[in-house]
């Protein structure tokens, strides 16, 4: 080794004034002082980082044709805004039950729908899995109408504190609660390798499950932590070396992507609250009801057809959506997240 090459240091990073955090680094997450980045940010084509662009608003109002005076339940309430479009379908007569699982975008959207002058006389947010509907129509009564619209929010995905992403250092979490139950990386320091492959089979459809569970269970076997998100990313990175290299940047994407989503279902137990839920609506609806679910893999798809399908050919249902609904090519234009949106609904009899 040369002198030069010695005495050389890495550059001290620049601190100065620029934001260091994820919460000083974005104008959009104060969309009330910053609207003109906002509106910059949609136009684009991408999510305001702190924002949800809300899916298929048109095809769900239009189908569930909500009345003033009906009661209507939101299962997925996350940034509020197909709640917000369903409240303003009732003109201030009836009430709008609403439900997630997360208790920190829980605390924002209410303080927002609040401030938008929607308030508890005619919302009612509760903390809830929606795999427990039945304990709130216990309390509301059926309901005229209901909407489901599965999986993350755009600002779970985006905050690296939740560890959703692959694509920001944080630590491996997933939980849509991160106060309840236990972390993707706890999950990942028991798990054999024989179930870590059905996971990623079952919940995902990952084609190289083999080679990263066994890039996983090495790295957990010789005492390693898979504590991030990076982490988790570089040992898939590892694990697909074999991929011509011209392959080799999408095929780990993609990877990425799927691996993530299956343990993001895993931890959160996705399917299990899923069918709990299909199981249950009947019996929330008033006669004549109507629910709509949106899905965004085809594990959830499966379920909600299979379960309306059934419960169609039992006489429960009236009439169910025969072809699933896409969002226009426009939609996913602007919205990139709405692309593998598939939109199911279904009449009580
Ligand atoms: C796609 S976002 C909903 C976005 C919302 N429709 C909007 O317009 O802003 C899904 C939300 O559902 C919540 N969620 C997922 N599974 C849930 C469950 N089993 N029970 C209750 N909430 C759930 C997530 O925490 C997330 O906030």
């Amino acid at each position: 080794m040369d002198n030069q090459e010695q005495k050389h240091k890495r550059r001290v990073r620049y601190k100065g004034t620029h934001p260091k955090t994820y919460k000083e680094k974005y104008k959009e997450l104060q969309p009330e002082k910053y609207p003109e980045t906002v509106a910059k940010v949609i136009q684009k084509g991408s999510t305001p980082v702190g924002m949800h662009i809300s899916i298929c608003v048109k095809e769900i109002l239009d189908f569930l044709q909500i009345k003033p005076g009906q009661t209507g339940l939101d299962a997925t309430l996350g940034y509020g805004g197909h709640t917000l479009e369903m409240m303003k379908c009732l003109k201030s007569q009836g009430h709008m039950y609403a439900l997630d699982v997360d208790p920190i975008e829980i605390v924002k959207t209410r303080e927002r729908l609040e401030g938008l002058g929607f308030g508890s006389d005619i919302l009612t947010i509760l903390q809830l899995n929606f795999a427990d509907i039945d304990q709130v129509a216990g309390k509301a009564g059926a309901f005229d109408f209901v909407l489901a619209d599965l999986g993350v929010s755009s600002m779970q995905i985006d905050n690296p504190d939740r560890g959703f992403s692959y694509k920001k250092e944080g630590p491996l979490d997933l939980r849509l609660n991160p106060e309840k139950g236990i972390s993707a990386a706890e999950r990942l320091r028991t798990i054999s390798k024989e179930e870590l492959m059905g996971m990623l089979i079952d919940n995902s459809d990952e084609p190289y499950a083999e080679e990263i569970s066994h890039g996983i269970i090495s790295e957990i076997k010789k005492g390693k932590e898979i504590s991030t998100t990076t982490k988790l990313q570089q040992i898939i990175g590892d694990a697909l070396e074999f991929v011509p290299a011209d392959q080799r940047k999408e095929a780990i994407k993609k990877s990425c992507q799927r691996t993530f989503q299956a343990l993001r279902i895993d931890v959160n137990s996705e399917f299990e609250v899923l069918y709990q839920f299909l199981e249950k609506l009947p019996d929330v609806l008033t006669k004549g009801g109507r629910v709509a679910i949106l899905t965004f893999h085809s594990g959830e798809d499966r379920l909600v057809k299979k379960s309306f399908k059934q419960l169609f050919r039992d006489g429960v249902y009236s009439e169910i959506a025969t072809e699933v609904i896409r969002p226009s090519a426009e939609e996913c234009n602007i919205n990139s997240r709405a692309r593998s949106t598939k939109m199911r609904w279904a009449i009580k009899a």
